[in-house]
């Protein structure tokens, strides 16, 4: 995130970047459609060039008996009179099939009115049929960005929180209820707050909120009683147990430009006493079982991170590289074992950083792969295939501008590129051929309609738009699956789509993302993607906006939204819901299930084979051919068994690279510099080598043991200050601003930076563009950027498309 300051009307920009450590991706309890554009009058996109037949989707007809039974149970709600420019769906509890669709209009930007919600529905049966409920509130305007909450547990517990304009009311207000929405009871706030309400993990009771004016509130009765705890709060967030963690400004006032002054406090007892845990913090986190902090030594010097395992009670600095204010820190991902931490690299602007591997405390950190995209909208492609352990996909910017997709099967110890499909032909057979998949960056700019997808319980399965070449294409792109965890792919779909998988993956489902007509068919598939067939699921066509399904893979109730034009020429929303549970009328059985070794590749050393991180894992997995229900108490049964330790459990320790001419870990040239806490704070004899976090393997392997790299890297300690000072300009600005003088903060306008891209004569162009932050004016120009070129990679002011925003 950028901020820029306005002093006296001259625009200096201070790089301020945001550390980010929170995960986007978890929580996708919450979906967002938009409609913008008319129906007609838009850009047309999907006149694509046909290229060369890259492989032929295998159809099969629907028989009639299916459609009959599809067609009796497709259920169509038609929301007349709605003028919503979007809905956004949240579902409440758990295998409840509880829907709230708040829909929302959006006033004019430059109106401080926020805009609210004119209609709020609820279903009860996954979405096939719709209530409009507002009437239950008293029709009150809710808040368009955070409206519903809906808390685990119960009775569900759901929170609405109303629109209200900040000047009339002393406080907001909100409707509060323990029933999944059946009955409300309105609260008078004494405060407006400034985000969702949140729910304590532990106990739905527990409510946390901070307000407009940046206090701490809290309520310990759901939401009847608040206290305010604390002011000049800047973020909160859980810890484990009931810890609050939140950092303040010592001065009770947060102003951007001291960021880097924030204290973090702590409390376990719902506010009533607090202790500090950490100071000069420029931002924070808390993730797995890390808590994170970004420190500014001196203010406005580059940041440091220092962890806790111990909820706060002790923190280690990280050994990470430290952040200049135009760098950032982004935690990929993190569990209980281990964190992936992307380091911005140095220089503003550059799109890649570096991606480091953490061990169990979080404290010592090895390359894990260098030249990693990461724009900056703070999107970051990094995928964790939560379908098969140990597997991570994401997209390098390689020199020379070409953007190429990488995945690891080992957790980040080893990258490679992905295999080209089977049954698609390279683009150019002089070249380098592999197969690229489309990551959030493309999702984010509207190059491919969903990023990929992959679910705990369908093992194996991964689903996501890509292209076959050199490098990434953002010309059409096709979907590909792959079963066994992303060791090998199969071409499936041609062109954009979205999909969504089901029952723990015995169907996957895929509607057409198409801008230019309405969509009437969807297709299923009960074989991981091997052959598709179509069912017309209404006669009247209409625009899609998105798929929505339970937010677990136990479902096969899948609902299509999207607005079709009405009797009087207005956009009318659409869902239909379809319940695949009666096509697939059987339970599967035993002779359904065959077992899978995990990251087999079938060497012919059986004590090796599909060994990761110690240990291998055999799995019952449904026949691809099998065309049965897993049902929703399908639970995953895997049988482990552990694995004698080789060179595999290990990887390079921090400081050391893995050179592959010598196959071993070599000291890093350009870590000998700042090693000297390595080596002073670290009783640790390193010989290069580290066991994998959370490996498990048994047996008393030793790594080589590389004696002379630990003495070039620790044998000559200097007393050199590792801290890069503060740029003069900069230091500047904060004095100036430190001054009194007003600072207006604002969030900076979309800066949309193109690069010209081009990878070899026949991939087509790649614009990589950067959004940042803009909420009111999306309409970039595609003919303004520098090379004048329309292409993929950018936004598209009236792309109506299926911003799906998960929360
Ligand atoms: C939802 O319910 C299922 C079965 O009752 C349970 O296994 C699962 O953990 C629950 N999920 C959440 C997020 O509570
Ligand atoms: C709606 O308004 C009526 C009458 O003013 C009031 O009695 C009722 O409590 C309100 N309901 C809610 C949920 O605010
Ligand atoms: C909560 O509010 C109710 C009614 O306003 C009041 O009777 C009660 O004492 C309050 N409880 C606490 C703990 O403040
Ligand atoms: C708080 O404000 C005072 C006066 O504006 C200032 O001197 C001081 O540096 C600020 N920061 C802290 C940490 O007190
Ligand atoms: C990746 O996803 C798997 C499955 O959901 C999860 O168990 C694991 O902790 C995740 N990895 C990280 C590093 O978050
Ligand atoms: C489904 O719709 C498409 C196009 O609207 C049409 O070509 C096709 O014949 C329909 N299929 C059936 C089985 O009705
Ligand atoms: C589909 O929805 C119906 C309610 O309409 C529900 O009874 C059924 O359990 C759902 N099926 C699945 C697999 O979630
Ligand atoms: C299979 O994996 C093992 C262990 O990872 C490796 O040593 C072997 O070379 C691999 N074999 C093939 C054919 O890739
Ligand atoms: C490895 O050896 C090859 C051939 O000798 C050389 O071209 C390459 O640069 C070497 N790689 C590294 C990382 O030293
Ligand atoms: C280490 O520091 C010295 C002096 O500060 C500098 O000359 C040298 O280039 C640095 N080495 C690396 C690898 O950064
Ligand atoms: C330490 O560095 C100095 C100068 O760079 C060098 O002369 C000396 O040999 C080094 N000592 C060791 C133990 O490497």
């Amino acid at each position: 995130m950028k901020w820029i300051l306005l002093v006296f009307g001259s625009v200096c920009l201070l790089d301020v970047v945001e550390d980010s450590f929170v995960h986007g991706k978890r929580n996708a309890r919450t979906v967002t459609f938009s409609r913008t554009g008319r129906g007609q009058s838009r850009r047309r996109r999907d006149t694509w060039t046909t290229e060369k037949e890259r492989f032929t989707e295998c159809n099969t007809p629907l028989s009639v008996k299916d459609r009959e039974l599809l067609r009796s149970h497709t259920h169509e709600t038609g929301f007349h009179g709605d003028d919503g420019s979007s809905f956004t769906l949240t579902w409440a509890g758990n295998g409840t099939g509880i829907i709230f669709v708040l829909s929302t209009i959006s006033v004019p930007s430059d109106s401080f009115y926020e805009g609210g919600s004119s209609r709020l529905y609820r279903s009860e049966d996954y979405g096939k049929s719709f209530h409009d409920i507002s009437h239950a509130i008293n029709n009150t305007f809710l808040n368009s960005y955070f409206g519903i909450s809906a808390g685990h547990g119960n009775p569900q517990p759901v929170i609405l929180t109303a629109n209200l304009p900040f000047t009339k009311d002393p406080g907001g207000k909100i409707f509060t209820s323990m029933d999944a929405g059946l009955t409300f009871r309105s609260v008078q706030l004494q405060f407006h707050p400034a985000q969702a309400i949140q729910f304590s993990l532990l106990d739905p009771k527990y409510l946390v909120v901070i307000s407009i004016d940046d206090g701490l509130w809290l309520s310990e009765d759901f939401g009847n009683n608040w206290s305010k705890v604390h002011e000049g709060v800047h973020t909160f967030t859980w810890g484990s147990e009931n810890t609050l963690f939140f950092s303040s400004s010592p001065n009770g006032t947060v102003e951007a430009a001291r960021r880097g002054e924030l204290i973090l406090r702590r409390t376990c007892d719902f506010g009533k006493t607090f202790d500090t845990i950490a100071e000069n913090i420029f931002s924070f986190g808390h993730i797995g079982s890390f808590l994170f902090t970004s420190v500014m030594e001196k203010l406005g010097s580059p940041r440091v991170i220092y962890v806790s395992k111990d909820q706060g009670d002790h923190f280690k600095r990280a050994q990470l590289p430290s952040a200049t204010t135009e760098q950032f820190y982004s935690v990929l991902d993190a569990d209980e074992d281990m964190i992936f931490m992307h380091v911005d690299n140095p220089g503003e602007d550059t799109y890649y950083g570096t991606v480091y591997a953490s061990d169990e405390q979080g404290i010592l950190y090895s390359k894990s792969l260098e030249r990693h995209l990461f724009g900056g909208e703070g999107k970051s492609d990094f995928t964790n295939i939560t379908s098969l352990r140990g597997v991570y996909l994401t997209n390098i910017l390689e020199e020379g501008g070409c953007i190429r997709s990488v995945i690891s099967f080992n957790r980040g110890g080893r990258w490679r590129y992905l295999k080209k499909p089977e049954n698609v032909d390279c683009p150019d057979m002089s070249k380098k051929c592999n197969l690229h998949i489309h990551g959030e960056h493309s999702h984010f700019s509207g190059v491919t309609p969903m990023t990929p997808s992959s679910e705990p319980t369908a093992i194996g399965l991964v689903i996501g738009h890509g292209s076959v070449g050199d490098s990434i294409s953002a010309a059409r792109p096709d979907v590909y699956v792959s079963r066994d965890g992303g060791y090998t792919w199969w071409g499936t779909l041609r062109g954009p789509h979205h999909y969504s998988i089901l029952d723990s993956g015995g169907l996957i489902v895929a509607v057409e993302a198409r801008r230019d007509r309405g969509i009437s068919s969807i297709k299923f598939s009960t074989d991981e993607g091997q052959c598709w067939k179509t069912f017309n699921f209404t006669d009247h066509p209409f625009f899609l906006a998105g798929l929505a399904s339970e937010p677990s893979s136990s479902t096969m109730n899948i609902s299509i939204f999207g607005y079709r034009l009405d009797d009087n020429h207005k956009p009318m929303w659409v869902a239909v819901t379809i319940d695949f549970e009666h096509l697939l009328t059987r339970e599967c059985n035993d002779q359904d299930y065959v077992t899978w070794l995990a990251h087999s590749n079938y060497s012919s050393n059986p004590k090796t084979d599909g060994c990761l991180l110690g240990y291998k894992e055999t799995f019952r997995r449904l026949k691809t051919l099998s065309a049965c229900r897993n049902g929703r108490g399908y639970v995953v049964s895997r049988q482990q068994s552990p694995c004698i330790c080789t060179s595999e459990d290990f990887m390079c320790d921090y400081g050391f690279y893995w050179h592959e001419n010598s196959s071993a870990c070599l000291p890093q040239p350009d870590f000998l510099n700042q090693t000297q806490d390595f080596c002073l704070n670290v009783d640790l004899q390193t010989t290069g080598y580290r066991r994998i976090p959370g490996d498990k393997c048994k047996g008393s392997f030793s790594p080589p043991r590389n004696e002379e790299a630990h003495q070039k890297l620790c044998g000559n300690v200097t007393s050199s200050d590792s801290h890069t000072e503060i740029p003069p300009a900069i230091l500047a600005l904060i004095v100036v601003c430190s001054l009194g003088i007003i600072c207006l903060v604002i969030i900076a306008a979309y800066m949309i930076t193109s690069r010209r891209i081009n990878c070899g004569q026949r991939s087509p162009e790649y614009n990589f563009s950067v959004l940042q932050i803009q909420e009111d004016d999306l309409s970039v120009n595609n003919e303004s950027t520098p090379n004048g070129k329309l292409n993929g990679f950018q936004v598209q002011e009236d792309s109506d498309d299926v911003s799906l925003i998960k929360q």
